[in-house]
């Protein structure tokens, strides 16, 4: 079931224990920064939970961050499904997007400040990695609106903030965002953008999803929750924000103004170098009463930002397979967890026809996706199991035979890569065939049937409790 706003969901998730409360007081610029990355380097997935920090310093308002990334299992809560079900639930929104739809008011917009009272600094925003990062960066919804054609865009694109009334935004070429943003200027006035903190958690796991251009987002978010996300009009800009968000920063990117952005603790687990970016005017904060501001944990890998997106574009690569490409035989999608937007490793499993059907599924991802690495089990390996594809790899997979590298493709990202004389990183690909493309003959386990018996004086010879599941099971109905 989808939680009624992101309040609740936060609610739920402590609950469930994946969420700790920290009371004492901190310095947002020192250590929430510091304890995710504790969080995220120092437990295993299993293990991991968000933060609630109640007092921080400078600020009225509770801050939140690793709730809705945690891990597999916080993704899936916090769409109201089993971790099991995510790739087909994204796989059921994107055959089926739900329009937003705008109503007359909304809980977003229960306090209003504007003019001199629409202040940064009263809100408190987090350094992500303390001792490196310049300044305070907000890390959520940016919402933009093309002026050509009217559709919004949803993503994330970090934003530094400058003073309490300024802010530099990551917004690159190539992005959606960047595109609305020029349409904007191209009519000589500047771009409306709104920061949205708190809105449903369908809003996010949508909002990181590389889906294709012209695509609004929420529609997406509205079809995984069975119903539209509700809309109110901003109250500075023509663009509509989700009503029920717990806080929304309304502003305009100025053209023909940039400053320095960055350096920025990047996902690729290096620090970008700074960069002149687009310049913003904060024109209005409205929230909800006894708002919770939320920052999505960025950026050593993993982290917040990309189990989140990992999680989300699988279900999209499996979609753009299977219902664009037409290749019904890709049955599962894993990315590795560590995708900031490029250069990760997904694994495929899929039942093919032969040597030649694999090499082109490779090759339909690793052009029209930005992962690096991309390995092609059979459908009955379990993909999220290390241990399986480590016997894959070692059992199926034969180095000169089963790899494509395919190079050319453009990774801006990829510190691997040094840039050429026109500054570019140019990369490459790898397309790994680990199916099984010769024959292996029978499997080196008992019949199902000896290990069944087996188990039966195994519980009366007091061992501790196993059962035929998982791996084993899969193994055994094999042969
Ligand atoms: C915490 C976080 C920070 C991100 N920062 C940026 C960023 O600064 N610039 C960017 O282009 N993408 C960034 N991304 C990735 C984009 O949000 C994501 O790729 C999105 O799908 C791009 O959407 P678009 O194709 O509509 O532009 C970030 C993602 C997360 C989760």
């Amino acid at each position: 079931m989808p939680h009624a706003d992101f309040r609740s969901f936060l609610q739920t998730a402590d609950e469930a224990g994946l969420v700790r409360t920290i009371r004492r007081q901190v310095d947002p610029l020192e250590e929430p920064g510091c304890y995710v990355k504790l969080m995220f380097h120092g437990l295993p997935e299993s293990e991991r939970f968000g933060f609630r920090f109640t007092d921080v310093s400078g600020s009225a308002l509770p801050l939140a961050t690793a709730v809705l990334g945690a891990s597999t299992r916080a993704y899936a809560l916090a769409l109201g499904i089993a971790p099991g079900e995510i790739n087909n639930h994204w796989l059921r929104a994107l055959q089926a997007p739900l329009p937003t739809r705008l109503i007359q008011s909304g809980q977003c917009q229960e306090n209003v400040l504007t003019g001199e009272d629409a202040r940064l600094d009263r809100l408190p925003i987090p350094v992500w990695t303390p001792g490196k990062d310049p300044a305070p960066y907000i890390t959520t919804l940016t919402v933009l609106r093309n002026a050509e054609t009217g559709i919004q865009n949803v993503a994330v694109y970090r934003t530094q903030v400058t003073d309490a009334g300024h802010v530099v935004v990551n917004i690159n070429p190539g992005r959606q965002g960047y595109d609305c943003m020029q349409s904007s200027f191209a009519r000589g006035e500047p771009a409306p953008v709104a920061w949205v903190i708190g809105a449903e958690p369908e809003c996010y796991a949508a909002a990181v999803a590389n889906l294709r251009p012209g695509f609004d987002e929420l529609t997406v978010a509205g079809a995984m929750r069975g119903a539209p996300i509700n809309m109110v009009q901003a109250k500075t800009s023509a663009l509509q924000v989700p009503a029920s968000a717990e806080i929304i920063i309304e502003g305009e990117i100025l053209p023909d103004a940039a400053a320095a952005e960055g350096p920025f603790g990047e996902s690729a687990g290096y620090m970008s170098g700074g960069a002149p970016k687009p310049v913003a005017r904060i024109t209005a904060i409205t929230h909800r009463n006894n708002a919770c501001y939320y920052g999505l944990a960025s950026q050593m890998p993993p982290s917040e930002s990309t189990v989140l997106q990992s999680l989300s574009n699988a279900g999209v690569i499996m979609h753009m397979l299977r219902h664009e490409a037409g290749e019904e035989r890709v049955v599962d999608a894993h990315i590795d967890l560590m995708f900031g937007g490029g250069a990760a490793h997904i694994i495929i499993a899929m039942d093919p026809v032969d040597r030649e059907h694999v090499r082109r599924v490779g090759r339909l991802i690793a052009d029209h996706t930005p992962v690096k690495r991309i390995t092609i089990v059979d459908a009955d390996i379990d993909i999220r199991d290390r241990l399986e594809l480590d016997w894959v790899m070692s059992s199926h997979y034969n180095p000169d035979r089963d790899t494509d590298i395919i190079s050319g493709y453009p990774t801006p990202m990829d510190h691997a890569v040094l840039p050429d004389a026109a500054g570019r990183r140019i990369g490459s690909k790898v397309v790994i065939d680990a199916t099984r493309s010769s024959p292996m003959g029978p499997g080196s386990l008992p019949p199902r049937k000896l290990m069944e018996q087996a188990l039966q004086s195994w519980g009366q010879d007091g061992l501790p409790d196993v059962h035929i599941r998982g791996r084993l099971r899969r193994r055994l109905e094999r042969g």
